[in-house]
């Protein structure tokens, strides 16, 4: 199969990396800035690429949602197979990717998009086919588990500790979403159209961790505690409520104990009780084997088929906690 890639950045080259590694997948072109355009293998005409012929798959590794939306949706109006790790673009477009995927034979695939190198996404397509999801929770941004690691671990200030974060690829370009929990609202709204076929947005504000301070690393020290920055959520009885902030956990919690540089899940359902996940959810390799996983499922013609029902309802009484800092 031919395929293009949208974007150079870390996850970009990282996809460019392991495309050599597939035998029957040739990357043929790249989309970049206007710099990179007089070099062959570079254009800045994204259009053209995503609309050729004897393209099949798109990888899209662009941050935003522009011209990310534009392209995908050109890419998808032509059939193509796009496999994408953008989640600020697949969470409010979701849904009309899939029907136009559905309407034209190609297919949206969005596994990077959550958790990075975790098969999170893949494990709860296949799980909801079977029983109910009755919930998860996680740790699902690499960089603040990162900030909040090193400022419990090592006394370090949030502003050292986010540079630090930058340096090692784990932070988004504008580093915002990341701290404010937005990172975080685009995975849990993935996840939970796919885990619950539910609508966007039924979410409440979500919190980050740009707020907490020396006192708070103090107070958490003094109880014993660990804080990390988790989303949780829970469907029963056809509602479901999910919430996103930093929590304080006992230090024997599976999720405190994550390393800085991962991400962690839980998984929870009858048959199983519940099930833990733990990886890299954030850098180039993690981030871009997640979307060869995805392109080998294409090439093998058992690409996961996202289908959405909208089914159930909002009921945030349904987590009334007390572990929000
Ligand atoms: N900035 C994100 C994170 C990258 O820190 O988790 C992976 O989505």
């Amino acid at each position: 199969m031919n395929a293009v890639l949208l974007g150079y950045g870390t996850v970009g080259k990282g996809v460019e990396v392991l495309c050599r590694n597939v035998d029957d997948l040739h990357l043929s072109q790249v989309f970049v800035l206007p710099q990179f355009e007089d070099l062959p293998y570079f254009s800045n005409d994204g259009i053209g690429m995503v609309t050729r012929d004897d393209v099949d798959i798109v990888f899209e590794c662009l941050s935003g949602t522009e011209p990310a939306n534009t392209l995908i949706t050109a890419a998808l109006e032509h059939g193509k197979h796009v496999i994408t790790s953008n989640k600020a673009v697949v969470s409010p477009n979701l849904e009309r990717y899939i029907q136009l995927a559905q309407k034209h034979g190609g297919s949206i695939q969005i596994e990077a998009s959550v958790a990075g190198g975790i098969p999170f996404l893949d494990a709860i397509l296949k799980l909801q086919k079977l029983e109910d999801i009755d919930g998860y929770e996680g740790i699902f941004n690499g960089t603040s588990n990162y900030i909040l690691d090193q400022m419990q671990t090592k006394g370090l200030d949030l502003a050292t500790a986010l540079e630090q974060a930058q340096a090692m690829g784990y932070a988004e370009a504008d580093p915002t979403n990341d701290i404010e929990g937005i990172d975080v609202y685009y995975k849990a709204n993935i996840t939970n159209m796919l885990a619950y076929q539910t609508k966007n947005d039924a979410i409440l504000p979500p919190l980050g961790i740009s707020k907490l301070n020396t006192k708070d690393i103090e107070l958490a020290k003094k109880t014993g505690k660990v804080i990390r920055h988790i989303a949780r959520s829970v469907q029963k009885d056809g509602a479901f409520a999910t919430l996103i902030a930093p929590a304080f956990l006992e230090p024997d919690n599976y999720l405190a104990n994550v390393p800085s540089n991962y991400n962690a899940q839980l998984l929870f359902a009858k048959s199983f009780d519940q099930l833990g996940y733990f990886g890299q959810g954030a850098g180039r390799m993690a981030t871009a084997q997640a979307m060869l996983a995805n392109a080998l499922d294409t090439l093998a013609g058992t690409e996961r088929r996202i289908d959405l029902k909208f089914s159930k309802r909002v009921d945030n009484d349904l987590l009334r906690e007390d572990w929000i800092v």
